[in-house]
């Protein structure tokens, strides 16, 4: 074995939660979030991995709240029958011993309308190829209320005892597409940077790090904040 795959064997750290190995599966929707057998598919699929070796196990996406939703089969965390899910999720995992992450996603002006009858919204109310609309300009308040939503899903995912959460900011869904702004294109875009979630004092980070100290905690936590 190489030095560099000698290296990927050894116990790693994220904060403070210890890794038995540095071997992470990857965020993947699966297409069972929604499933309405009380989460079993999604519990055997995770445990599987488990078995199979996997260091950190990230959930795929779950929506923070509905008008983030990439389609009618997704996870809306705000969805008692979706926690009810995770929760057996979290508890198979950790029954196997594994670890695992909850991944907060909203997909912007990805959102799919006809999940939920929701109108996406982004930064910018720039048309989308792919959910073939163009999505509702957030107001500022509606960027804040975004950012407690996420927090509400590290809260959660704190209850519900998962290990750590991972917030979905890539692959140009809402995250993305608030720091993907370019200036050029359009000035309202540029006014976003201001009360978006890039700044370590935005709304969304004030919230998610507030969050993230919540005194009940009881597990070690990480949050990723872009
Ligand atoms: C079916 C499928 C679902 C995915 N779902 C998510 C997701 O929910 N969240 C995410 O961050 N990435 C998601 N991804 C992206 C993967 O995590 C990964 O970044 C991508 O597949 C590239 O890695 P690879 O080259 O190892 O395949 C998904 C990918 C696939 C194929």
């Amino acid at each position: 074995m190489t030095p560099e795959l000698r290296h990927l064997f050894q116990p790693g750290q994220i904060g403070r939660l210890v890794l038995p190995h540095r071997v992470v599966m990857g965020p993947m929707h699966l297409g069972l979030e929604a499933r309405d057998d009380d989460g079993a598919a999604l519990a055997a699929f995770y445990a599987e991995r488990v078995r199979g070796g996997a260091g950190l196990i990230v959930t795929g996406g779950a929506a923070v709240g509905r008008a983030g939703a990439g389609g009618a089969r997704y996870g809306v965390l705000t969805d008692r029958a979706f926690q009810h899910r995770l929760s057996r999720v979290v508890d198979t995992v950790h029954e196997a011993g594994g670890l695992i992450a909850l991944q907060l996603f909203h997909a912007g002006r990805y959102a799919v309308e006809s999940a939920f009858g929701l109108r996406p919204v982004a930064p910018s109310p720039v048309y989308s190829r792919l959910s073939r609309c163009e999505p509702r300009e957030l107001s500022t308040v509606e960027i804040a209320h975004v950012a407690d939503e996420f927090a509400a899903g590290a809260e959660l995912a704190q209850w519900l005892e998962f290990d750590a959460v991972e917030v979905m900011g890539s692959e140009g869904y809402l995250i993305d597409q608030v720091l993907r702004i370019r200036p050029e294109v359009d000035d309202r875009k540029c006014q976003r940077r201001d009360t978006g979630f890039d700044h370590p004092r935005s709304p969304f980070s004030v919230a998610a790090r507030r969050s993230m100290a919540c005194p009940t905690a009881s597990r070690p936590m990480r949050v990723t904040v872009p």
